[in-house]
């Protein structure tokens, strides 16, 4: 077990909160959960999961909604998949995002996963109780490293969508370059592939130390961005590749939605807009 406690500010306590309407009729519908023991299942299983990588995020559970939900781009993503097209979840964790998909009507053969940590492929599937019908693919895999010398050089200019859910902000600004040009080596080379951010972000760009080091990454300090400055980041990522996007980027301030509750902690502070955006190749 991990030695980082329980205790910490963002080791959500009140998990029935937490769950979002449509998160709570996929773990019904999707994963077969009957609505009464929905809480204690969360509650099993992240237990697990923060034995395996003790992420503010796991403690927090911001993985139990699949934030696919709050994107611009998901319904796009969502016709993309179901016409036959190929997708990638960056730092899938439980792969959230591609259940949603799923649930939704998407077919899971053309999915893809991949995460540092793969004992979270089998905490998902025990999760979401998947195991039988899932026929996509999770890939044991250090996104930071050049694509060639990973497992997802299998998957080199082959997708269509690289969706990147709370990944990039696990870096600084230079790493959060470096590793989205990395990752759009996966995407088709060619227009409509589509790079789909979504993660922390904040109005007045900052980069905020964290004092944990077990963050599985080796950073201590990361970026967290608005929306004009991922637009400029992407331009940064364009000159490196050479290539042309049409980025479209927004801050989304979560308690509009009533998906964040300011407790005065630091922690809440900062993670209470979701920065997304949808890069498409031109
Ligand atoms: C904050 S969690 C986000 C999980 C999930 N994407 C979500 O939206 O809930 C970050 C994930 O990135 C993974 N990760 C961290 N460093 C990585 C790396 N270098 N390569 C691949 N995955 C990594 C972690 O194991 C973790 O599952």
């Amino acid at each position: 077990m991990t030695d980082i406690p329980q205790d910490a500010p963002w080791y959500t306590s009140d998990i029935d909160s937490i769950i979002q309407p449509q998160s709570r009729r996929m773990l019904q519908e999707y994963a077969g959960i009957a609505s009464d023991r929905i809480v204690e299942h969360i509650k099993v299983h992240r237990e697990i999961a923060w034995s395996i990588s003790p992420y503010p995020s796991v403690g927090a559970l911001t993985w139990v909604n699949p934030y696919m939900l709050l994107h611009e781009a998901h319904k796009t993503i969502l016709r993309r998949v179901k016409a036959g097209g190929t997708i990638v979840d960056c730092g899938c964790m439980i792969s959230p995002d591609l259940r949603l998909l799923a649930w939704e009507g998407a077919p899971t053969n053309r999915m893809f996963a991949f995460d540092i940590e793969p004992t979270f492929f089998d905490l998902g599937f025990d999760f979401y109780n998947d195991r039988d019908k899932w026929q996509g693919h999770f890939i044991d895999a250090d996104g930071t490293k050049p694509i060639d010398e990973t497992p997802l050089k299998d998957l080199k200019h082959a997708v269509d969508i690289v969706w990147c859910p709370k990944f990039l902000h696990l870096f600084d600004r230079q790493g959060q370059i470096d590793n989205a040009t990395r990752l759009i080596e996966m995407l088709k080379p060619q227009p409509g592939s589509i790079f789909a951010g979504s993660q922390n972000g904040l109005p007045e760009t900052q980069d905020v130390t964290y004092a944990n080091s077990r963050m599985g990454t080796g950073y201590r300090t990361i970026w967290m961005a608005n929306a004009k400055a991922v637009e400029e980041m992407w331009n940064e990522v364009a000159r490196k590749t050479n290539t042309t996007w049409d980025v479209q980027a927004r801050l989304l301030d979560l308690r509009t939605i009533g998906m964040h509750e300011d407790d005065g902690s630091e922690y809440k502070r900062k993670t209470g807009y979701n920065l997304q955006w949808t890069a498409v190749w031109q």
